[in-house]
């Protein structure tokens, strides 16, 4: 079992994001990546429908033998991964936006979370700002747009950086200090929205958490790659094939990509 693959899913390529900490941290395990970008945005759906597309997309990781996985999206997280801990048996790993540290680490008292709707109107959402800002100000903004955009890989166009602009800029008057990224695509855009937020903005994501949560779950599990040869990256998506390739392309690691009908 422990050296059968880490499965991850996202809406689309947004969570390579989070493949790229887990194999950096965790460089003997082999990992399966199904980016579901026909579907996306997953943001804009409902519960009901979410949790659908989380059970389609765990059952294709199960039958290629992953023995964990990370659910790489915010939305899914939020929306699903109760569902899918309940319903299968082997461990997952999900991906809540970095509220607690973000709170716990302002000076100002004030902090930006940058997330899709599907996560900002979640009960789990609720809960975790809840429980870590009643003595913040927390300042929540829909990205609507940015995904379908990153997914056409439109990472410099005008279009995003107008539609960031309209998103960011109206936080600065609430003196953030922190910006927490609520959603798996947005890491790509961190250039751009630092451009808008300036140097004394923290631009939090879970990317690093991640990957040492999944190390401790393995761990704790006894799942810990024990092989010693190379290491196999296997990616599967529905969309396009050139946009994933181009953001994987600086992972300096080799990889592959199979065009799926999903
Ligand atoms: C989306 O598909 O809307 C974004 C996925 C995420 O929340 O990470």
């Amino acid at each position: 079992m422990s050296n059968q693959p880490i499965g991850l899913f996202d809406s689309g390529i947004g969570g390579t994001s989070i493949w790229k900490e887990v194999i950096k941290l965790l460089p003997n395990e082999n990992t399966i990546y199904l980016a579901d970008s026909k579907n996306a945005p997953y943001g804009e759906k409902n519960t009901e429908e979410i949790i659908e597309l989380a059970k389609k997309n765990t059952e294709f990781l199960i039958s290629k033998g992953c023995k964990l996985i990370i659910v790489a999206c915010n939305t899914a997280t939020t929306n699903a991964i109760d569902f899918l801990r309940k319903n299968y048996p082997i461990p997952f790993i999900g991906i809540e936006p970095a509220i607690k540290p973000a709170a716990l680490l302002s000076k100002t008292g004030a902090i930006g979370i940058l997330a899709t709707k599907g996560t900002l109107t979640s009960k789990l959402f609720e809960k975790t700002a809840k429980e870590y800002t009643k003595n913040i100000t927390t300042i929540e903004q829909e990205g609507e747009g940015l995904v379908p955009l990153i997914e056409s890989g439109k990472l410099n166009s005008p279009e995003i950086k107008k539609l960031l602009h309209k998103y960011l800029k109206p936080m600065l008057k609430f003196n953030i200090d922190h910006l927490v990224l609520g959603c798996t695509h947005y890491p790509y855009l961190i250039p751009q929205i630092k451009e808008i937020l300036g140097s004394t903005v923290n631009i939090i994501d879970s990317g690093q958490a991640v990957a040492k949560q999944t190390k401790a779950v393995l761990e704790k599990n006894n799942l810990l790659a024990t092989s010693t040869l190379k290491t196999s990256y296997h990616f599967f998506t529905n969309g396009k094939k050139e946009v994933l390739e181009s953001i994987l392309n600086d992972a300096s690691s080799e990889f592959t990509i199979e065009q799926l009908n999903y």
